[in-house]
């Protein structure tokens, strides 16, 4: 079957070459051989082995019959939603790594590939080559999903990973991963913790069956984490994590992404430069976590080239999988309204017994850091006032997630 790709950039290059080296072992797998017809891009690509596949109107691949499943990879909301939901219309079949795409239009363009009897898939906009959305729609379905717990942002983790393995401030890991191509130019959508705030989104509407709009998730990005952070993490066998979590609790939803202290028991402690991890808990398997590159041109175009052959297959057949649900919109509550522990490090040291602080951290020099017993937000606050009015500054506060209390 003929497809085609829109974006000829990293992902867009990077599931031609799936498809191409693995080539044989897809048309014997699916039965179908799948051939890259035609590649939409702004640009040409002299001496590229698919040069001659190039064009630069979509409308080429709007018309063209033989093509009837697509690849969208350019990235951006528009022109991308348009061209996506005029395909769909057209009756050919799209998936998508645009994630920025599927947290704004998802539902949209899901009800459009339903109503026009096509597929819309999306396994790219979440954890780049881990396979997690099929995981939930299709190994976790005889489970009630209770909660998630991710690393889903693939250039914070490589910042935190060096700030701790090098010491290095956040500024000088930011500027160390633009080279290295991990951060964008403008890195705000990543250190801001939108991009996993959006993919929160989309893997919490998949595990719970419910609407929730990722704006209206609390987050709070890694740009005021300090060496000084780093080191009380790691004297006390902690990692500091961009954690992305969401958990129903009865009919309630709470959702959040910050920076979190985890044990280094934790199963996404250990998690790593540019890789992902994610935990999911199901009422009745308890955790499963999986873990792999969650960005790059060869994972993330792999992911879209299972997408392609789901969809290629689903053609030949005859049928369709996806549906289109108009779930509840619930608006996220905060995690910090359920009580957590939390380690607070102060511009000087504070005189115990205090209530509410269960021990010191012990350190060199002159930092002073503190662990908390669970506390919720206003009980948070009125140990802020207290310190405040003992003339104690709070320099940063973290969630801590540990097994155990921390004495
Ligand atoms: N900027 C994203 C990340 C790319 O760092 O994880 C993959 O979605």
């Amino acid at each position: 079957m003929d497809i085609a790709i829109m974006g000829y950039g990293t992902v867009g290059s990077g599931t031609v070459t799936v498809l191409n080296r693995n080539r044989e072992l897809i048309a014997s797998d699916g039965g179908e051989v799948i051939r890259v017809k035609t590649i939409l891009d702004l640009r040409d690509f002299p001496g590229d082995p698919y040069e001659d596949k190039i064009v630069h109107d979509f409308e080429v691949i709007l018309k063209d019959p033989t093509i009837q499943v697509v690849a969208e990879t350019m990235g951006g909301l528009h022109p991308a939603f348009e061209y996506i939901s005029q395909l769909l219309e057209a009756g050919k079949s799209v998936v998508t790594s645009n994630k920025d795409l599927v947290a704004a239009y998802g539902e949209e363009l899901l009800e459009i590939a339903a109503s026009s009897g096509v597929d819309f898939y999306y396994e790219a906009c979440v954890g780049g080559g881990i396979p997690v959305i099929r995981m939930i729609n299709e190994c976790m379905i005889q489970e009630r999903i209770t909660e998630i717990s991710a690393i889903l942002n693939g250039t914070t983790n490589y910042i935190l990973t060096e700030m701790e393995d090098e010491g290095t401030s956040f500024q000088e890991a930011l500027e160390d991963a633009q080279e290295l191509g991990y951060a964008e130019r403008n890195p705000e959508s990543d250190v801001e913790a939108m991009d996993p705030a959006r993919k929160l989104a989309i893997l919490s509407t998949h595990a719970y069956c419910i609407d929730v709009d990722w704006e209206k998730i609390e987050r709070r990005g890694i740009t005021k984490i300090t060496t000084e952070d780093i080191e009380i993490a790691k004297a006390m066998d902690f990692h500091i994590k961009l954690i992305a979590r969401s958990k129903m609790i009865g009919p309630r939803l709470f959702a959040g992404v910050e920076p979190i202290m985890l044990h280094e028991d934790h199963p996404l402690a250990r998690v790593e430069g540019v890789y992902n991890g994610i935990t999911i808990k199901g009422n009745m398997l308890d955790d499963i976590t999986i873990y792999g590159k969650g960005a790059g041109s060869l994972p993330t175009g792999s992911a879209v080239a299972a997408d392609i052959i789901c969809a290629v297959m689903n053609k030949v057949r005859g049928v369709t999988k996806t549906s289109y649900h108009q779930y509840k919109p619930i608006k996220p509550e905060s995690f910090s309204s359920l009580g957590q522990e939390y380690m607070i490090r102060t511009d000087r040291k504070v005189s115990l017994p205090l209530e509410d602080i269960v021990s010191e951290i012990s350190l060199e020099g002159d930092i002073h850091a503190y662990f908390t017993k669970a506390l919720k937000t206003q009980e948070l606050r009125d140990l802020f006032h207290r310190l405040q009015y003992r003339g104690v500054k709070v320099l940063s506060c973290l969630v801590v997630e540990a097994e155990e209390p921390q004495d």
